[in-house]
């Protein structure tokens, strides 16, 4: 893999013209519109524990949208036991302690006490039958994404949960890629100010001199001066940095504010087949601006005691916005992510998802594997960082989820 000439830290530009810093005025002239991003080898310039460890932020009324009651809808696809990860794939290390451990007894300390184990309904009991996946619910054959001869006009979907590090840009990133190998045409857009997705497809986010942040605030600015093209054909990113936090301030006095990403992005909505936005954790107006540009909404919930914490009001939230602002506005599924089957605590809590989600729920869960911090390293998807892997696998069930629905 090719080390990246602009590593954290590294000042100046960088001496490769295809890797030079958008900012470098030759790069405009050879590449009129569009830059090619290295999307690998590029060790993340932010420390990690800013791109992780965001604390959830405390759902902030938007300025559009009040909070108010919540209801929960229901329906959904198919799951996967994947194979097990190739050898000979990068990332040797590719199992944590964790992974390694015998499988959890029934009686695992991790299970809070307070929830007895007999609280699982027969039906949703997990994997025990042949054909049922791990939501408790019969599998269902997915089709291989039938080739397209055109694209657009593009799904924009908000990958949505103001509660932090519960798997919004590991899915936004690998879905997006399991996408692009369908043959879909992806645009992501990095639309967290942690640039967490920009750094994860391995672009520096202190480089950048245009981000999505200039698309949003500035007159003239189009969605091709922010573009940039990712090492996954078909698979396009608009980056983001620190510099879109003081455009939740500044949207405020914009007329229709709330519409102002939905209006950058319609010019390339023929481009794409699927737009997927990577939301910060926050309901606040970046977020109230994904969702009103959206026609759907994934919400990936990690599979831990407080997961469906907080998930009433994002309900709420995506309600609000419908009834007001987006009309086509669909829950369109809850992703379980992090998830262990070889912990009682882990199947509670899945069983629990899909008993208050129904068939919202994929059918594909995403594991929790070391595997994903791995590609945040590598700044690559792990479709192409680990393509025989169980979490690549997975993705690609969920790209074939999401376009059978
Ligand atoms: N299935 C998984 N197994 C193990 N680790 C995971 C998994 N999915 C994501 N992670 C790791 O968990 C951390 C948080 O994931 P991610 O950044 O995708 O969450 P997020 O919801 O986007 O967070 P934030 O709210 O801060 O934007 C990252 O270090 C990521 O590598
Ligand atoms: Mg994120």
């Amino acid at each position: 893999m090719v080390k990246s000439t602009f590593e954290a830290g590294t000042p100046g530009p960088p001496s490769d013209p295809a890797r030079r810093s958008p900012s470098a005025p030759a790069d405009a002239a050879r590449l009129p519109g569009k830059r090619v991003v290295r999307a690998r080898g590029v060790a993340p310039v932010l420390p990690l524990r800013d791109l992780t460890a965001a604390a959830p932020v405390p759902a902030a009324p938007s300025p559009g949208v009040e909070p108010a009651a919540a209801t929960v809808p229901g329906k959904a696809l198919g799951s996967s036991t994947p194979p097990s990860a190739g050898p000979g794939e990068r990332g040797d290390v590719r199992t944590s302690g964790a992974e390694q451990a015998a499988p959890t007894s029934p009686t695992s300390p991790t299970a809070p006490a307070a929830r007895p184990s007999g609280t699982i309904p027969a039906s949703l009991a997990i994997g025990e039958a042949e054909g049922v996946g791990p939501t408790g619910r019969p599998r269902p054959e997915l089709p291989t994404p039938a080739p397209l001869d055109r694209h657009g006009p593009a799904r924009i979907l908000a990958m949505c949960n103001q509660k932090g590090g519960v798997g919004k840009t590991t899915s936004t990133i690998n879905l997006g890629a399991a996408l692009a190998e369908a043959g879909r045409t992806v645009l992501l857009v990095d639309f967290d100010p942690q640039g967490a997705l920009s750094v994860g497809l391995g672009v520096n986010p202190l480089q950048l001199e245009q981000t999505v942040y200039n698309l949003l605030m500035e007159r003239g600015i189009t969605v091709q001066d922010v573009l940039l093209k990712t090492d996954v054909p078909g698979l396009d990113l608009l980056p983001s940095n620190i510099d879109l936090s003081a455009a939740e301030v500044q949207l405020v006095n914009e007329v229709a504010r709330e519409q102002t990403l939905q209006r950058v992005l319609a010019p390339v909505l023929d481009d794409y087949d699927v737009i997927l936005i990577d939301c910060q954790p926050s309901l606040g107006l970046l977020t109230v601006n994904a969702l009103t540009a959206a026609h759907g909404v994934i919400i990936p919930l990690e599979c831990e005691f407080f997961a469906l914490r907080g998930v009433a009001l994002l309900i709420q939230t995506i309600e609000k916005v419908r009834e007001r602002l987006n009309p086509h506005l669909e829950l369109e599924g809850i992703l379980a992510t992090m998830y262990d089957s070889r912990t009682l605590h882990g199947r509670e809590v899945l069983a629990r998802v899909v008993e208050a989600f129904g068939d919202k729920v994929f059918h594909t869960v995403i594991n929790r594997t070391i595997r994903f911090p791995e590609t945040t390293v590598a700044g690559e998807p792990i479709t192409t960082y680990a393509p025989s892997s169980h979490g690549a696998h997975a993705y690609r069930e969920l790209a074939k989820e999401v376009l059978a629905r």
